[in-house]
């Protein structure tokens, strides 16, 4: 019966293991294309972009929103935080990844679709596109995170001011964020206890 019992204490950490575990698929395409628009960013005599892990957990988030629309919307939206036609559900999440929005105003969010993300063909749609290499070319972005999901790519560029930065909302936020997961975890750990 004790066992029986440890069995079920263990089971699910065993998942949250395994979910810890799972290698995030698409990282050598992003890894590439990072170093691919930095490479790009020195041959303009520009700083290379410093990784920001907010500005990669929205695009991230904006890939996943993204990854069931056809490839010939990929233009469909502003780059822009405060234009429109904005990205969908785009404040719901930049609040999931926690993200002041007064801090974001500057940003911009620029979504590829690449069948399988060649990663070639995905950087040559960031460098060598009016569309984007503007951005790529502008020293007033001095920050970057990447996100992807199925044939779509999110490059999403910060500036280093307080309109642009993507700071935490508040320590508040970030505080009950870590509380909820902590508490979804221990759910984890009693659900296995009592099941
Ligand atoms: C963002 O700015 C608005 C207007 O200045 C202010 O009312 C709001 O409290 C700010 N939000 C945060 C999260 O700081
Ligand atoms: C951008 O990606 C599309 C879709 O894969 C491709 O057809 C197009 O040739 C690319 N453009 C550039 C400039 O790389
Ligand atoms: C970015 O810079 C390169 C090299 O200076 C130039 O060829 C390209 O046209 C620029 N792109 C834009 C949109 O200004
Ligand atoms: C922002 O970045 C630029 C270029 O990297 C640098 O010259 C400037 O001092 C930075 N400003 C702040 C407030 O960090």
């Amino acid at each position: 019966m004790a066992s029986f019992k440890l069995g079920l204490f263990l089971f699910p950490l065993l998942f949250v293991f395994l979910l810890l575990s799972i290698p995030v698929h698409c990282g050598d395409e992003e890894e590439s294309v990072f170093k691919g628009i930095n490479s790009y960013r020195q041959v303009q005599k520009l700083t290379p972009f410093n990784k920001v892990s907010k500005a990669s957990c929205l695009a991230e988030e904006v890939a996943e929103e993204l990854e069931d629309e056809p490839c010939e919307n990929v233009n469909q939206y502003a780059p822009s935080l405060t234009s429109s036609p904005k990205i969908p559900n785009l404040q719901k999440h930049i609040n999931k990844c926690d993200i002041n929005i007064n801090t974001t105003t500057d940003g911009v969010v620029l979504p590829v679709c690449v069948s399988k993300l060649e990663p070639t063909i995905v950087l040559s749609n960031y460098t060598h596109t009016d569309r984007y290499s503007r951005y790529l070319n502008n020293s007033v972005y001095t920050g970057a995170g990447l996100g992807s999901e199925h044939d779509w790519m999110v490059l999403v560029l910060t500036t280093n001011t307080t309109t642009g930065s993507f700071s935490a909302s508040s320590d508040a936020a970030g505080a009950i964020s870590l509380l909820v997961n902590v508490t979804t975890l221990m759910g984890f750990l009693i659900m296995g206890l009592f099941m």
